[in-house]
């Protein structure tokens, strides 16, 4: 049998067992092309939130990484989460441990603490808020001004937020993802040249979104041409602009969308190496896997996903 035809196969085997077991499959936008395909719901990190709450499945299947099967688990705690990889983990979630929170905490009394979504859910549980790339700013926002706050753990987010708010008592984490944190300002600049007329979609979370921020500031980078957005924000702007040439600062599995949504726009990878490796280990054969032999079942014990709650309420409340 061809891979065509193979694909086939579990994808109609996939689309039997999602209705015998009355489940939802959500799908990350970095998710590999026919793992995207074959989901109800595409979306950042904020969409497939509160899909996870709004859902009547009895069945949720995860195509992403782990935190996001921890966070759904937490809104929906009724529900069957399933992550159809166990070892599909975060580097930038990894970034940070409870204890390490505890003590910064500890250096900080009274200091609110506004929590990237990738963090473990024991993380999320020692924090105030939870945010994410699409609404970090208007979390911080809505945080009266003189609050100190602890942000953690991504600092390129940190900075972003920090000089979108204009806040001189945030005080950041010096965490990072590596497949993000591998954009380097020289990369977009190279493809930039090549490209000078194609807007720049930048990912807060990449290594060159502080200086795309700095350039910006400084009028060294046009205005209008320029986005800082997280992912599901990026295929909007895609979608919506006139422009025909886009520079895309992320990891490159959201181009596959981008092209699907506009076929007579070009998508351009500012750094082609950049695969996140934890969202590629979800397969079709995996996500079959998951729904015949219901695995990996994620769950959170109660007592830390009841203080996570509320950190994830008020992000999902939020913009
Ligand atoms: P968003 O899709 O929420 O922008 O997040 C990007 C990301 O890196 C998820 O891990
Ligand atoms: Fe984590 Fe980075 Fe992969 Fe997103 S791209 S899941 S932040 S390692």
């Amino acid at each position: 049998m061809s891979i065509a035809a193979q694909d086939t196969a579990i994808v109609e085997e996939i689309m039997r067992w999602k209705r015998d077991r009355n489940a939802l499959i959500l799908a990350h936008n970095y998710e590999r092309p026919e793992v995207q395909d074959i989901a109800d719901i595409l979306g950042d990190s904020l969409a497939l939130a509160r899909a996870a709450v709004d859902t009547d499945a009895d069945v949720i299947v995860l195509c992403g990484v782990h935190f996001m099967a921890e966070t759904a688990a937490i809104l929906n705690p009724r529900k069957t989460v399933l992550l159809p990889d166990s070892e599909a983990g975060c580097s930038l979630a990894d970034s940070i441990t409870v204890d390490q929170l505890r003590a910064w905490k500890a250096e900080h009394p009274g200091a609110i603490v506004v929590s990237y979504v990738n963090t473990s859910a024991e993380v999320k549980a020692e924090s105030d808020y939870c945010c994410t790339s699409a609404n970090a700013v208007q979390i911080v926002q809505s945080i009266p001004e003189d609050q100190e706050i602890l942000f953690c753990p991504d600092m390129f987010l940190g900075s972003y937020v920090k000089r979108m708010t204009g806040r001189e008592n945030l005080h950041i984490w010096m965490g990072e993802c590596h497949v993000h944190a591998g954009i380097a300002p020289t990369d977009v600049d190279d493809v930039m040249k090549t490209y000078p007329n194609a807007q720049l979609l930048v990912h807060p979370e990449c290594g060159c979104s502080t200086s795309s921020m700095y350039l910006l500031a400084e009028g060294l980078l046009p205005k209008d041409n320029t986005h800082v957005l997280s992912t599901s924000g990026m295929l909007k702007h895609a979608k919506e602009s006139p422009a025909k040439e886009f520079v895309v600062a992320t990891e490159v599995g959201i181009i596959h969308q981008m092209e699907r949504q506009n076929p007579e726009k070009r998508f351009i990878p500012a750094n082609r190496k950049a695969v996140c490796p934890f969202m590629k280990m979800i397969t079709l054969p995996k996500v079959l896997d998951a729904l015949v032999n219901l695995k990996t079942v994620i769950t959170v014990p109660e007592d830390t996903a009841m203080k996570a709650r509320q950190a994830l309420d008020r992000m999902v409340a939020i913009g």
